[in-house]
């Protein structure tokens, strides 16, 4: 049967690990003493169109999106992540106007290398800001300059990419509400179509979280959080981007397509080590060690770690908590009496649009958003 399916192909190394950061991700001398970026990535993409044939054969159809994440996918050079997209537009119905993103960390791109991506055919790309504010950025252990991000975006821009987006991230240890509408407006005066921000999350483990544990940093506390979300709201809706999810804003026709796949619950499939994949109610997740997953393509075994069938019931709840966070809402005919009685409060108190809330939509006001998992937990009981 003929399937739509995006794809998120992941580039799981980086030359350096944030210390934040608890994403599936390697330096060269993680994964191999004294081995460079070259000597670990040389056969990876060589397994991962492996990977590809096994799509193409169990899922053929339609591709409306691509998506390179890591990891640092800006690391390696065009033409092998060139290879990828020449595989997937080989093996399926691939449009022209396939949103094509790449992740890039603004100092892994110049101009020449981000001509060479748009060459192999990207036409979005993303590039991981996270702040303007020099002791926020010392703090999250980022190597990048920020006089950098504007340099990348201009090229990007000369490169011919049509979309351009950058990561904010917020509520770093010693980030002050000031040093917050820095940053947002310093993307903002980069031109940019879209922003994605996100509050900082301490994942265990991470050299933050060691940090926070020995009294080192300390995490700024929730009303200023909330200040912070309602900023960037603010200061980007007064630039003509407004959220289409949460996190994200953007220019009228620069919602991240990709994304928007992912909420909506559509079909994807995750190339690459510890990525995971959907498909009509399954799910499966591949092998997390990227030298464990070469060794199995090239061996002709299975990449897949585990899967699992979901529900009717699981499936309509994470339709919830998926649907919630847009812009475009939940119609209430999608809910149940019961539902509707618990949340419909929240009309009243301004966390949820009345007016929609009259014409049969739940949407979440600015206020909602900060509640969104609370008014998700009155739904999904
Ligand atoms: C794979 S990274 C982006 C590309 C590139 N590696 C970079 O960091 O510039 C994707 C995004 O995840 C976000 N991220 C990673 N760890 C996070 C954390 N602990 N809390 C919030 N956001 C996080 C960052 O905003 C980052 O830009
Ligand atoms: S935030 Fe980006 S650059 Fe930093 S370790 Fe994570 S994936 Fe790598």
């Amino acid at each position: 049967m003929s399937v739509q399916l995006s794809f998120y192909v992941h580039i799981p190394y980086c030359v350096k690990r944030c210390g934040y950061c608890d994403f599936n991700t390697y330096t060269p001398s993680q994964l191999l003493e004294g081995a460079t970026l070259e000597t670990v990535s040389g056969d990876y993409i060589d397994a991962m169109l492996r990977e590809v044939e096994i799509a193409r054969i169990s899922a053929p159809g339609s591709v409306p999106t691509i998506f390179f994440g890591g990891g640092t996918p800006s690391l390696l050079p065009a033409h092998d992540l060139g290879r990828v997209i020449t595989a997937i537009k080989s093996g399926w119905e691939v449009d022209g106007d396939c949103e094509i993103t790449l992740e890039a960390n603004p100092d892994s791109v110049d101009a020449t290398k981000l001509a060479q991506f748009r060459e192999a055919g990207f036409n979005r790309v993303s590039f991981g800001m996270q702040s303007a504010v020099p002791h926020v950025l010392a703090t999250l252990d980022r190597t990048h300059n920020p006089e950098n991000v504007a340099r990348a975006v201009e090229a990007a821009r000369a490169a011919g990419f049509s979309s351009v987006s950058v990561d904010l991230i917020y509520g770093t240890p010693g980030e002050s509400l000031a040093d917050w509408r820095t940053s947002v407006e310093s993307a903002l005066s980069l031109g940019v179509d879209h922003i994605s921000a996100y509050a900082l999350i301490v994942e265990a483990g991470t050299k933050l979280a060691n940090q926070i544990k020995r009294g080192e940093l300390s995490m700024p506390d929730d009303d200023v959080m909330a200040d912070m979300y309602l900023l960037v709201d603010q200061l980007a809706n007064d630039a003509g981007l407004s959220w289409y999810e949460l996190s994200n804003w953007s220019k009228p026709g620069h919602e991240s397509r990709h994304n928007v796949a992912y909420w909506k619950n559509a079909n994807w499939w995750g190339l690459g080590p510890g990525a995971h994949s959907h498909r009509d109610g399954v799910r499966w997740w591949n092998i997390k060690h990227p030298t464990a997953y070469k060794s199995a393509l090239f061996a002709g075994t299975t990449v897949i770690a585990e899967s699992e069938t979901l529900t009717a019931s699981q499936l309509a709840d994470e339709a919830i908590m998926l649907q919630i966070r847009m812009r475009e809402g939940i119609a209430l005919s999608k809910l149940s009496a019961d539902q509707i009685s618990r949340i419909e409060a929240y009309s009243q108190t301004g966390h949820l649009d009345k007016e929609r809330w009259l014409k049969g939509t739940l949407q979440l006001t600015p206020s909602g958003r900060l509640i969104a998992d609370r008014i998700v937990r009155e739904l999904v009981v």
